[in-house]
């Protein structure tokens, strides 16, 4: 039975929250391993949108357990909120949702020192805490959701790393220390709404795996914000493709059965860093504003740079996820365009660049060559098969799958569930 993951094949914001909703109609257990807050997952489901931050996108279906894995961070505060959010959506969640005593906990000196950091060397952060959370990891100074149990040793550990931290603050950014007190009162009231969540989800997941239960693992953020192999350093802190996924659960890698990547039917990043294929002013023009491309940040609100599809940074994600397939997701946000370009390849003067550039300043430097396509210049939304789109949609596709050498098992052609294409290569019958 598979265990899917559902990765983000780009910088994030691909449409895996849309893709995760769909898969858990049938799916028992979903996932989180990595990332934070710095996350902004939406569903839209007939006229209603959520939007997750750290909770799993298969929430909303009342049969699925949902699991936030020891990988990740957590900014009890937030997750308390969107839990709120749930409430009063009428969502039960008990006994639904499983939080790891492995994951990290984010603290107010690490928003405070990530906002800092950006004034000396800007990223372009979330501002969510997600770096510095994870050096503290890194270094071994972090508090886990297993340190919220033990009350007096959370407090004695709080203070050594608060300590380190004051000292940062203070030197460094000339900024005054947090008092303790004022920290532990507040960490102490999420932790009583917090514990009853914890949970051995290592444990559960192998059971559930065990059984032949349908996994589905939700992948945060894309591929090129990967820590290691993404455009470093204007990435996030964790390792977001589908290697990291064992990792941040706790699961064997034989566990995982099928990796799809969810990929844009053109480009998008927000924060900095270089982007080839990015839209002059001019191809701007043409495009649908942020809006109504629904481009705009679901976590800062800021709007996201748009390009062209780049089938070089797809070839180098569908490499290093060893994904399966790709689900193409917002093809109708390209419909009133006269014509589309794909870029095929990257050269630097008359130099052919053959791998995807391992360094910012090369891929700074290259220009990207493009292939032209007819535009299809008609509404898609509404069409629910892959055979009912205007010839020119599946000549853009079909040209997307021969370039970066994958097959597309799903197109998304609106937000919505129905506003959805299965093209029946690789999730199988048992997860549709
Ligand atoms: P995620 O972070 O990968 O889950 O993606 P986001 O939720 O941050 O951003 C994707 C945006 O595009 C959201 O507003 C989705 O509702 C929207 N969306 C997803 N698929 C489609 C689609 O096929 N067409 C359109 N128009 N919007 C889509
Ligand atoms: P989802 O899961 C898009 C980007 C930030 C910034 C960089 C580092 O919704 O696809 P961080 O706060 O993580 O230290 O910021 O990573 N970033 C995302 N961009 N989608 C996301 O998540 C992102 N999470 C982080 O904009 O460039
Ligand atoms: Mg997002």
């Amino acid at each position: 039975m598979p265990a899917v993951a559902v990765v983000g094949m780009q910088w994030g914001d691909e449409g895996k929250g849309k893709v995760i909703d769909l898969l858990s109609e049938s799916a028992g257990h979903i996932a989180r391993a990595q990332g934070g807050n710095n996350a902004g997952h939406t569903v839209v489901v007939s006229d209603k949108e959520y939007r997750f931050h750290l909770l799993p996108s298969g929430i909303l279906y009342p049969h699925t357990k949902c699991y936030i894995g020891g990988g990740t961070v957590i900014d009890l505060k937030s997750l308390l909120g969107e839990l709120e959010t749930l409430r009063r959506y009428g969502i039960d969640f008990k006994n639904r949702l499983f939080i790891s005593p492995y994951a990290h906990i984010i603290f107010p000196y690490h928003r405070l020192l990530d906002e800092l950091s950006e004034t000396v060397h800007s990223i372009g952060t979330t501002k969510r805490g997600i770096g510095p959370c994870y050096i503290d990891k890194a270094a071994r100074v972090g508090l886990r959701i297993a340190d919220l149990i033990y009350q007096d040793t959370f407090a004695d550990k709080l203070a050594k790393t608060l300590h380190l931290k004051n000292r940062e603050l203070v030197k460094m950014y000339g900024q005054p220390p947090l008092d303790i007190e004022d920290v532990l009162t507040e960490y102490r009231t999420y932790a009583a709404e917090i514990v009853p969540f914890i949970a051995p989800v290592e444990e559960m997941l192998y059971r559930a795996s065990q059984n032949g239960e349908k996994i589905l693992y939700e992948g945060a953020q894309g591929s090129l914000l990967d820590v290691t192999f993404g455009t470093y350093p204007y990435v996030t802190s964790s390792c977001t493709i589908a290697g990291g996924i064992p990792s941040g659960l706790g699961v064997g890698p034989t566990n995982i059965n099928r990796v799809v990547g969810v990929a844009k039917a053109y480009t998008t990043r927000v924060g900095n860093g270089p982007f080839a294929t990015e839209f002059s002013q001019d191809e701007m023009q043409f495009f649908p504003d942020h809006i109504a491309a629904r481009e705009i940040g679901v976590t800062t609100g800021r709007k996201r740079r748009i390009g062209w599809f780049d089938v070089p940074m797809l070839r180098h994600s569908i490499h290093l996820n060893g994904a399966d397939s790709l689900a193409i997701m917002k093809l109708d946000i390209l419909d009133e365009l006269d014509e589309l370009k794909i870029c095929v390849g990257y050269q630097i003067g008359s130099q052919k660049i053959r791998n995807f550039p391992a360094t910012i300043e090369e891929l700074a430097a290259v220009q990207p060559i493009y292939e032209t396509l007819d535009g299809w210049k008609s509404s898609i939304g509404a069409i629910r098969s892959y055979g009912a789109l205007p010839h020119a949609a599946r000549a853009y596709v079909r040209r997307i799958e021969e370039l970066c050498e994958a097959d597309v098992s799903l197109i998304s052609v609106g937000p919505r569930r129905d506003q959805t294409l299965w093209l029946d290569r690789f999730f199988g019958e048992e997860l549709k």
